[in-house]
């Protein structure tokens, strides 16, 4: 029997990944999104991709009764949690616009599959509930909060719901999924990473600068405390993330409880190194220099990916440079929209 699994936010950049991921191994997908990120011919692409199109409504997850008719609709079994504002910078100028769209959608959801009987659910968290003062690499029993960001707080307190609902109710099962830094697209190109206006993240930056869209990638820092001076991040192909999100679906449903568990690679990269990876793989110049540091970044972090591999048997697969190569054909395939 088929398992039918409800994304929410299932039609944005991480989404429409995992979308993939579960109808290529059998799975029945329905994507809930409001499309504030995201646009709906994502859909007929991952139909393009698979060969069976997701069941889609557009719908705001905060709105109980849209979402009460997916579920009246839809015989839901298991849900993955991926709709909510992410952009870090646009958090710190609205922080109750992140609040209320991050925190009430969550609220709504959990109630209603609550009342629904479906009580398994992945949650897209973040490495940042890590902080800024724990050791490098990150594990998951150090203790999470110090966000720096109204973003990162939304994401610290709804992994804490979920510890509390878990607690309260056994029938629940809650996998906390912290992302380090998602990067790279579908080898189809067909799907990919699709920011509206300037990038705030690297790989986009990278990606339109090679295209000729943006003039020069500035390299935010050239004086950390590393190897070559530039910023360590463990960068994760999209599709390594897509499929930690299946193998945790199956994990909640022979488990209960609550459990975070880190999505990386364990092996950081630099900035420079990412930007030289790029310019090799695809054998083309990004114009480039190193400026002043961004407020607000680490030096370095990146995960301990142990627990992943021993509770989910997933690590990731893909190279640094499948990720540039994979970016690359999804920008020139899209022009990045
Ligand atoms: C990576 C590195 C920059 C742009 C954030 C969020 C995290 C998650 C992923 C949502 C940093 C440098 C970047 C540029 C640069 N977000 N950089 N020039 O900040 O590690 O993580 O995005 O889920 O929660 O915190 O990612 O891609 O913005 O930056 O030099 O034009 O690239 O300084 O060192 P970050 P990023």
């Amino acid at each position: 029997m088929e398992r039918t699994i409800l994304l929410t936010g299932g039609a944005g950049f991480i989404g429409s990944h995992v979308a993939v991921e579960l109808l290529q191994q059998g799975c029945r997908v329905i994507i809930a999104d409001d499309l504030s990120n995201s646009c709906e011919d994502v859909v007929q692409r991952i139909g393009a991709i698979t060969g069976r199109e997701p069941i889609f409504y557009q719908t705001d997850v905060a709105d109980r009764a849209a979402l009460e008719r997916v579920f009246a609709a839809e015989p839901v079994e298991a849900v993955v949690h991926l709709a909510g504002y992410k952009a870090v910078g646009e958090s710190v100028q609205k922080p109750l616009m992140y609040y209320r769209n991050n925190l009430d959608s969550t609220l709504t959801l959990l109630e209603v599959m609550d009342a629904h009987d479906v009580r398994q659910i992945i949650f897209s968290s973040s490495a940042t509930v890590y902080g800024e003062k724990n050791p490098i690499p990150y594990t998951e029993q150090m203790p999470t909060g110090g966000c720096t960001n109204p973003y990162g707080w939304t994401k610290y307190m709804i992994e804490q719901m979920l510890k509390d609902l878990a607690a309260s109710d056994p029938r629940w099962s809650a996998v906390c999924l912290r992302y380090f830094n998602p990067v790279g697209a579908h080898e189809s190109g067909l799907i990919g990473e699709a920011p509206n206006g300037i990038p705030n993240n690297l790989m986009p930056y990278v990606t339109q600068t090679a295209a000729g869209i943006r003039k020069e990638l500035t390299v935010f820092g050239g004086d950390y405390p590393t190897p070559d001076g530039t910023c360590m991040r463990d960068f994760i192909h999209v599709v390594d993330l897509a499929r930690g999100h299946a193998a945790a679906l199956e994990y909640a449903r022979r488990e209960s409880g609550w459990i975070a568990i880190n999505l990386g690679s364990g092996r950081p990269s630099s900035v420079l190194e990412l930007v030289h990876t790029f310019q090799e793989a695809n054998d083309i110049p990004v114009p480039h220099r190193v400026g002043d540091r961004r407020e607000g970044d680490l030096a370095s972090y990146y995960a301990d990916a142990t627990r992943a591999k021993e509770l989910l048997d997933w690590q990731t697969e893909k190279t640094l440079a499948d990720m540039c190569r994979d970016s690359w054909r999804w920008q020139q395939n899209s022009q990045g929209k």
